[in-house]
């Protein structure tokens, strides 16, 4: 794993940023795994200032997210779908046809999660993904006691990930207690993968994943096995390293 120190969150989004157009400017069609969460809008505001300057196109961009709510409809300001409009493709130039994100509201959910892989693999794989960290150590929605050899699949979210998330929600009780997620496998058949942490709150959790003993308990210490992983921190959460 290679890891980087950002002075802050600013810093932490800039970092991220570049490094990301520099993927694009390498292959204007690359696919990109995206992100959601609050960590990673720095970032997109940065992707969106290079493409309003001129510096990255997406044109030829693909996207799959990680992982969307199961139930929440896209039209729903908590869904992931709503997320990434908002954040980002509505301000860049993503054809509407290269953007994938589970839909979070299928009635055959085994159908839809197979359809999401064969998807993932006709573009030949996710060449960069970008990953968040839950405090719990998840990454999309793989919470710890994760199977590491699972695909895209129907995941029931951990207490302590619902009761992180509500605060972006009026009502508390509305947080999904399901979501649709890329499984440990499909993150890990990445080329590249970089993933952004932020705040003291992550500092345990960011300590396990990168000296810790790989474990299921701790879904993103597989990515000690990914061998172009690249860890980019605020001096927050990098406090315990
Ligand atoms: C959600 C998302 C994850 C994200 C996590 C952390 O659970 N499914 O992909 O990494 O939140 O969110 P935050 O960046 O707001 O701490």
């Amino acid at each position: 794993m290679r890891i980087i120190v950002a002075k802050d969150y600013n810093e932490l989004s800039k970092k991220a940023a570049s490094i990301l157009a520099g993927q694009i400017l390498l292959k204007s069609n690359s696919v990109l795994g995206l992100a959601t969460g609050s960590t990673p809008i720095g970032t997109y505001q940065e992707l969106v200032r290079m493409y309003r300057e001129g510096i990255i196109d997406f044109e030829e961009i693909v996207t799959f997210n990680l992982d969307e709510y199961y139930s929440l409809p896209r039209s729903n300001e908590q869904s992931y779908y709503y997320f990434m409009n908002e954040h980002l493709f509505q301000h860049i130039n993503i054809r509407n046809e290269n953007v994938h994100i589970p839909n979070g509201i299928t009635r055959d959910i085994e159908s839809e999660c197979k359809r999401y892989e064969e998807e993932i693999k006709k573009t030949g794989g996710i060449d960069f993904q970008l990953l968040g960290i839950g405090r719990n150590g998840h990454i999309g929605f793989n919470e710890p006691d994760v199977k590491f050899e699972a695909v895209t699949h129907l995941v029931t979210l951990d207490q302590d990930t619902i009761d992180a998330n509500a605060r972006f929600f009026d009502d508390p009780k509305d947080v999904p207690h399901k979501a649709i997620s890329m499984g440990i496998k499909t993150i890990m058949h990445s080329k590249k993968i970089m993933l952004l942490a932020s705040g003291s709150e992550k500092a345990k959790t960011i300590y396990g994943m990168i000296h810790g003993n790989i474990t299921p308990e701790l879904p993103a210490s597989i990515l000690q096995l990914h061998p172009e992983a690249t860890v980019i921190l605020d001096e927050a959460a990098a406090e315990l390293l």
